[in-house]
């Protein structure tokens, strides 16, 4: 049966845009760049395996990791995509270690764009699922200068927030505090189609994400908390199972639609200087933003990722994100004295 109403990402925008009246389309204007963005990358992923785009560009980006040639072709994909469009003052990438300005050449709009161009990246000869993260604030400053300070936000600050997963089809899934929604990219026709609205995590999954070859590195509530998912007990539906891709964006998809939990705890073999991975502003902050809007929690085990002001832009923070009940459960552990 032919659904009677299909749902294109810019008419879902667009009437997500009429609920707030004093808008004036700079918002729309921005995620429609996005989507063009994410299209350009959508199809250079999947031919990534048919022309010479794979490998190693022997550069190391700011973190001292290896950057992949998709990496820096999605970092200059959204730049490049969202420079002239006049909705951005300023944007930060994982991939660049200072502050992204707009070129003189273009107006500049009343928007940050904070992203991770290509996550999981070490996927990507493997054909394995890898996607893109993106944050949006309100511009903090006033003046004609713009600076780092507009960057380094609170994530409760966040007006949008989303990912696009490259899997074995292309999806977005945003927020902008009303729920989170979720768009297929029917490739025939070039368009995000409304493929889940209204997402919801389950209160409580059954399923863990969680590199355990660093299970030396975690602090004892850590060690105790998987080791207690490892039981078995069918009251709890313990155990639970291990799915761990080494994309956040593909683990926390799954997890969103399953239910479960994601954890990337500090290396806390020097409990003094606690080491985390994952990213503030890039990663935790806006993943945590929809996982808070779909009904889930994301915590470092001490506090809310989302009460985190950033004081650098690089900012690393351990992340435990998923179903509610697992996340609090896992907090009760990670505080045991
Ligand atoms: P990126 O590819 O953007 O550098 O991010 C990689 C991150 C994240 O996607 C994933 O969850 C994590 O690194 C995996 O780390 P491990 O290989 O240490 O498990
Ligand atoms: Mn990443
Ligand atoms: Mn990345």
């Amino acid at each position: 049966m032919l659904k009677s109403k299909v749902v294109t990402i810019q008419r879902h925008i667009v009437e997500q845009e009429r609920l707030h009246p004093g808008a004036t389309g700079d918002f729309t204007g921005l995620l429609w760049d996005l989507t063009i963005a994410a299209k350009t990358i959508s199809r250079e992923v999947n031919k990534a395996g048919l022309v010479d785009i794979l490998g190693v560009t022997g550069e190391n980006n700011v973190h001292g990791e290896i950057v992949k040639k998709l990496d820096v072709y999605a970092n200059e994909k959204i730049c490049k995509s969202m420079e002239h469009g006049g909705h951005l003052c300023i944007m930060a990438s994982e991939e660049n270690k200072d502050i992204i300005p707009i070129p003189d050449e273009f107006p500049k709009g009343k928007y940050v764009l904070i992203f991770d161009p290509l996550d999981g990246s070490s996927n990507i000869d493997a054909n394995a699922c890898i996607g893109t993260i993106f944050s949006v604030y309100r511009r903090k400053t006033t003046g004609s200068m713009i600076t780092q300070e507009d960057c380094l936000r609170k994530g409760t600050e966040q007006v949008a927030a989303g990912y696009i997963i490259y899997g074995s089809s292309t999806m977005m899934v945003y927020t902008t505090g009303q729920g989170v929604y979720g768009f297929t990219l029917d490739p025939s026709i070039g368009e995000f189609l409304l493929s889940h609205e209204n997402i919801r995590i389950p209160s409580k999954g059954k399923i863990y994400s969680i590199n355990e070859g660093n299970a030396n590195t975690w602090d004892e509530g850590t060690k105790k908390y998987i080791a207690y998912l490892k039981e078995s007990d069918s009251l709890t539906e313990r155990p639970y199972s291990l799915r761990y891709i080494g994309s956040l964006v593909a683990d926390f998809h799954r997890n969103l639609l399953y239910g479960g939990i994601f954890l990337y705890p500090a290396d806390n073999r020097d409990p003094n200087k606690p080491k985390a991975k994952l990213r503030l502003l890039y990663e935790a902050a806006p993943l945590a933003f929809i996982i808070e809007q779909a009904g889930g929690m994301a915590s470092t085990g001490k506090e809310r990722i989302l009460d985190i002001q950033a004081t650098e832009l690089h900012q690393k923070v351990p992340v435990i994100i998923g179903s509610k009940e697992d996340v609090l459960l896992y907090e009760k552990f990670f505080n045991q004295k």
